[in-house]
This record gives structure tokens, C-alpha cells and sequence, in this order.
């Protein structure tokens, strides 16, 4: 999977993509990841990508032109399967577009900044709007690296262990089960018998159990399409 992102602030994408899972994604060649500066395409010798807002109001909005070029020269060698615009009035992230996106090849993210976009991108190019949850960031690159995160994992040999992804918390509509390590005992708390007991069957019955109890106490309503 190829995926690139538009952005006038790279240097917020640096860390996220150079450790632990993502990392290796990209060392085992399963996903490349291109970080492009916007103002590459910017209006002027300046390096202005942004202008004020018609109709007046605090804010610069981003234009049309330097997006616009950068697509076009973006898709002349690569046909994108989905152009995405990361936005607070976007759909909300979930597990389920997670792994819908997971299942693209080439995908192109376009971080907002100060105001947005000018709307006629969003009409013209954009194939789909995501937001990360119900509060608004200073600009889209942080959600940008919360999505990549969450597609890039799913792809498959990604994860060392290729099923743990299937156990992930709203994978199967279900938060996660508690998990334990050793010591056995510690400060007189004990881990459950069950997990000790050897008996792999009981064992994945009391997580289903507790991934159940787990949900049905903290997010019922995850719960509502499976019941
Ligand atoms: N840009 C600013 N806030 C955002 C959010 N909550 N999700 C996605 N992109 C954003």
C-alpha cells in the first residue's frame, strides 16, 4: 500500500511513522508512506498556500490552486483509490473503516490548517471526509497519523503475530478482554485461575465472557449491531 499525504507542517509526521509497527511496515516493504510539503505547489515565490475567507471572519482557508496541482501531479503517476480530506465534520473513524481502507492500494491524505480547505476541493476531488472524534485539532496531520496507524497495522504481515489484530478491541464489535502478565501473584492480587489453568478452551470462554461483560458496561453501544 502506497499512501501519501499532503501537509504544510511535515515535520508533525516524522516521529509517528519512524517507530514500532509502522516502522516495520515499511521496512518489510508492505507500506510506503510519502510525505509531501504543500507549499511545493504554492501560489507564489512566497510559499502562500492560504488566503483570507470570502464573506469575511477570522481564519485563512487553504486554495484551491496549490491542492488541485498537487493532485494532479500526485495522479499523474498513481491512480488513487481514495482521496482523503481529515476534518472534524468528516465520518467518524471507526475499526470498520479502518479495515475498508486497509484493503486499498493507493490512498492520498490532505491535511487541513487554520480554517480548512475551499469547499470546491472537497467537491471536486475528495472521495471521503474522516474525522478522528468530536474535537477539533490545529490541523489535520496528528489525525492523519492516528489513521495511518490504524490502517497500516491491519495490513496483513504486518503484525508479527498475524492474528492478534483479530483480537483487537471493536474488531468483532467487542472491547478487548483484561489481559495479565507475570508475576502470578502480586501485592497478594492474584491472576485469575482460569488463565493459569492450561485449559485453552475455558481460557478463550472466560475472555469471550469478559470481552462481553467488558462491553456491555463500558460501550453498550458498540454492542447494537451484533445483538
Ligand atoms: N482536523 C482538525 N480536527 C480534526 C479531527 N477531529 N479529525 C480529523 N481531522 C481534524
Amino acid at each position: 500500500m502506497h499512501i501519501q499525504i499532503l501537509s504544510v507542517l511535515p515535520e508533525l509526521l516524522e516521529s509517528p511513522f519512524n517507530h514500532s509497527i509502522i516502522r516495520r511496515a515499511q521496512e518489510k516493504g508492505l507500506l510506503e508512506i510519502s510525505v509531501h510539503q504543500l507549499r511545493r505547489w504554492a501560489v507564489n515565490e512566497y510559499g502562500q498556500v492560504d488566503d483570507y475567507q470570502f464573506g469575511g471572519g477570522a481564519g485563512m482557508v487553504i486554495m484551491c490552486e496549490p491542492l488541485v496541482k498537487a493532485i494532479e501531479e500526485l495522479s499523474a503517476s498513481e491512480k488513487f483509490d481514495e482521496i482523503i480530506f481529515l476534518t472534524p465534520d468528516g465520518d467518524r473513524l471507526t475499526q470498520t473503516v479502518a479495515n475498508q481502507l486497509s484493503l486499498r492500494k493507493n490512498i492520498l491524505m490532505i491535511c487541513g490548517h487554520y480554517k480548512g480547505i475551499d469547499q470546491r476541493v472537497r467537491d471536486h476531488f475528495v472521495t471521503r471526509e474522516i474525522s478522528i472524534g468530536d474535537y477539533v485539532l490545529s490541523g489535520g496531520e496528528l489525525a492523519a497519523a492516528v489513521l495511518v496507524d490504524s490502517i497500516g497495522r491491519l495490513l496483513p504481515g504486518v503484525l508479527s503475530d498475524e492474528t492478534s489484530a483479530l483480537f483487537d478491541s471493536f474488531q468483532d464489535n467487542l472491547l478487548a478482554p483484561p489481559v495479565y502478565t507475570r508475576p502470578e501473584v502480586y501485592r497478594g492480587w492474584k491472576v485469575p485461575d482460569v488463565l493459569v489453568s492450561g485449559d485453552h478452551k475455558k481460557i478463550n470462554e472466560w475472555r469471550y465472557d469478559q470481552a462481553l461483560k467488558r462491553t456491555m458496561e463500558k460501550r453498550p453501544d458498540i454492542m447494537k449491531d451484533e445483538f
